[in-house]
């Protein structure tokens, strides 16, 4: 448990970051409930009796260094990720604490990596971006089909959504991903990450039941393209979306509703990992229930193995190259329920 240590939230107000608040408090941390919106923060401490709000600005380091102090910790759930995550990675720098974030945006977890990694080894700091469900999860499962593969020559992720709506922070972190590629597409083919105008392939995905075969779109490329090749030697990383939930997501009809006393939708996620090496395959799958809320265990389970020394390095780390990836994604049951099966001929 937390030992009533302070961790800081910053975007706590926000949809993602609820969620974060509600896993913190359930593990024994205390959030600081970090923002730059006093009106909000407010609103939150009158729902969150007992907690303490500080407001804090990414354009004034002084006041993110105030909100920062005496926090063990903090996690990042403020997007556009573009605009918060370089200022908040330097607080965090500053105050000698471990950086979490739960960043979808490709371009931030690029800028994070290459901005911050030789400083944050240097100083011996911990930053993990994409701790979330894009990103930290994917890689978790790729880690943990590899098993003890050192390279493979394809790593597929497929998510199998049941729908998706999308926050406004979604949408906002999309435009501004969308923006600075100019509007062309990514993928990462041959080693890297390659801009393309090309269509998206329409294909069918084999979801194991009870969710089966359904149509998906190809190279609907998600964080994993940055998470994963940041420590594992796969020349080819890709992405598919359940085409319902692509096309729930492009239509943004509504946000999130919440149906549980947790506030989860009723939306479900399949994720199906398959690593191909050689001749040989390798598969695991994770099923849950909403992909906003399962990324709170995800970054919470992050935060608990920093602050109780359950990591594998410092600097800028990826989950799967900073933990041990079936040992944490073991900790997230009851969230999430795992699949393994015996390798396969491919
Ligand atoms: N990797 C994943 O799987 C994953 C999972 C969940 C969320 N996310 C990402 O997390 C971000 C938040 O998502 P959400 O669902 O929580 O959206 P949300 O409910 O719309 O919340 C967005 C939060 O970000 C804050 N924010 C935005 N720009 C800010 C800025 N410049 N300075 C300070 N705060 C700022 C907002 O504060 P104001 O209200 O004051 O604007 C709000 O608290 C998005 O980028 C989303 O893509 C990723």
């Amino acid at each position: 448990m937390g030992s009533g240590r302070n961790v800081a939230v910053f975007g706590a107000y926000g949809h993602t970051g609820r969620f974060v608040v509600a896993e913190l408090r359930e593990r024994g941390y205390v959030p600081l409930l970090l923002g730059r919106d006093q009106d909000k923060l407010l609103a939150l401490v009158q729902a969150q009796p007992g907690l303490e709000a500080r407001q804090a600005s990414v354009d004034d380091p002084a006041s993110l260094d105030r909100a920062l102090n005496g926090a063990a910790a903090v996690i990042n759930c403020a997007g556009p990720f573009a605009t918060t995550a370089g200022p908040l990675v330097e607080a965090a720098l500053r105050a000698g604490i471990p950086y979490v974030d739960v960043a979808a945006e490709i371009e931030a977890n690029v800028d994070t990596f290459a901005h911050f990694a030789e400083r944050a080894r240097a100083a011996g700091t911990v930053v993990v971006p994409a701790m979330a469900f894009y990103g930290g999860l994917g890689d978790l499962l790729v880690t943990t089909a590899m098993g003890d593969w050192t390279a493979a020559d394809e790593a597929h992720i497929a998510y199998g959504l049941s729908s998706w709506h999308p926050t406004a922070g979604t949408l906002a972190s999309g435009m501004v991903s969308g923006q600075r590629r100019g509007g062309r597409r990514i993928r990462y083919t041959g080693g890297q990450l390659e801009y393309h105008d090309d269509a998206l392939p329409t294909l069918e995905w084999p979801f194991p039941a009870p969710l089966g075969p359904q149509s998906v779109i190809g190279e609907f490329t998600m964080a994993d393209v940055v998470t994963i090749p940041s420590h594992l030697a796969v020349q080819e990383v890709r992405t598919y979306m359940a085409a319902k939930a692509a096309a729930d997501l492009s239509a943004a009809t509504s946000a999130p509703i919440a149906v549980d006393e947790r506030g989860r939708s009723d939306q479900t996620f399949v994720v199906d990992v398959l690593v191909r090496s050689g001749g040989t395959e390798r598969r695991v799958t994770a099923t849950g229930q909403d992909i906003y809320a399962i990324s709170a265990p995800l970054a919470v389970e992050a935060v608990d193995r920093v602050l109780t020394g359950r990591t594998r390095t410092t600097g800028v780390a990826s989950a799967g190259a900073i933990f041990d990836a079936p040992d944490f994604l073991r900790a997230l049951f009851p969230h999430l329920s795992l699949h393994v099966p015996l390798d396969t001929r491919g």
